[in-house]
């Protein structure tokens, strides 16, 4: 079967899509990884490129041994996956080792897989464990709101999980382990993705501080509809906070006075009283 008319493919192009549209991902901000089903991979196995060298994914992830995944290259846009997936987007292979990957398939022109290749990796190692191989999908995106809460809510996962959860009524439902909560670190090395996969065990979404979100899930609909569950009640805590009613400064009663003046209009002095 033709790579890119397999269902998988399809599923995968279409999220990045919608996450593009929702502008989680300027520029090249973000990456997504799916592991592939064993019968995928013999579906697709006549159509892969001969074996490129096997290159070092920067830690191990030796519960993966041999497994294959769609991953988004480092550096591609997101806005170009739907234009051009062979050129944005890689399958790839590990070695026996889970220390190595290779490239079968895509990145046409050049390039390499996303940088956060470790967290991604090390986070798929975590939940193909605990979910018993149910869990297949990565997903990091630049999520605005989320990234805005990270600068004024303490970085716990307490507090997170509580904010987010009282904003709607349908988070404590979708996502009933809570949220964890990385403070800021180098992205892109395998300190951010061991700090990520320890909280992987216990949530699926995880926060990185001034920089944006993860998170786990079984397939595409449930990954994405968690990140922008996520993400939405985080909109809506954007703007309870911003509607704080507390003023720190504002047009005074004199200004008025002096405004009327100016202009030449009558200001009623029944609008200019003090406040309390
Ligand atoms: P890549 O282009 O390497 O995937 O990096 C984007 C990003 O969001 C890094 O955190
Ligand atoms: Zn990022």
């Amino acid at each position: 079967m033709k790579i890119l008319e397999t269902r998988f493919m399809q599923g995968f192009i279409k999220m990045a899509d919608d996450g593009y549209h929702q502008g989680w991902h300027e520029r090249n901000g973000g990456n997504l990884s799916y592991r592939l089903k064993p019968d995928e991979v013999e579906l697709i196995r006549p159509r892969l490129n001969a074996p490129g060298d096997w290159q070092p994914i920067g830690t191990e992830v030796p519960g993966l041994a041999g497994e294959f995944f769609l991953v988004t290259g480092s550096g591609k846009y997101f806005r170009n996956i739907i234009v051009d997936p062979e050129v944005c987007l890689a399958i790839i292979e590990l070695d026996d080792a889970g220390v190595n990957y290779r490239i079968r398939w895509g990145l046409v022109e050049g390039g390499r897989p996303t940088s956060e290749l470790p967290t991604h990796l090390m986070n798929h190692e975590v939940k193909k464990k605990l979910t018993n191989d149910r869990h297949r999908v990565i997903y990091h995106a630049h999520t605005t709101n989320i990234i805005a809460l990270t600068f004024v809510l303490p970085l716990s996962d307490k507090v997170f999980t509580r904010e987010l959860w009282e904003t709607a009524t349908e988070c404590p439902v979708v996502f009933p382990d809570g949220v964890g909560v990385v403070g800021w670190m180098v992205p892109g090395g395998r300190e951010i993705a061991l700090k990520t996969a320890e909280l992987m065990e216990k949530y699926d979404v995880v926060i990185w501080a001034h920089h944006g979100m993860f998170c786990s899930g079984e397939d595409f609909d449930l990954t994405f509809g968690l990140l922008h569950t996520v993400e939405k009640s985080a909109e809506i805590l954007v703007k309870i906070l911003s509607m704080n009613p507390r003023k720190l400064q504002t047009i005074t009663p004199d200004n008025f006075r002096d405004l009327a003046k100016g202009f030449n209009v009558t200001l009623p002095e029944e609008f200019l009283y003090e406040k309390p």
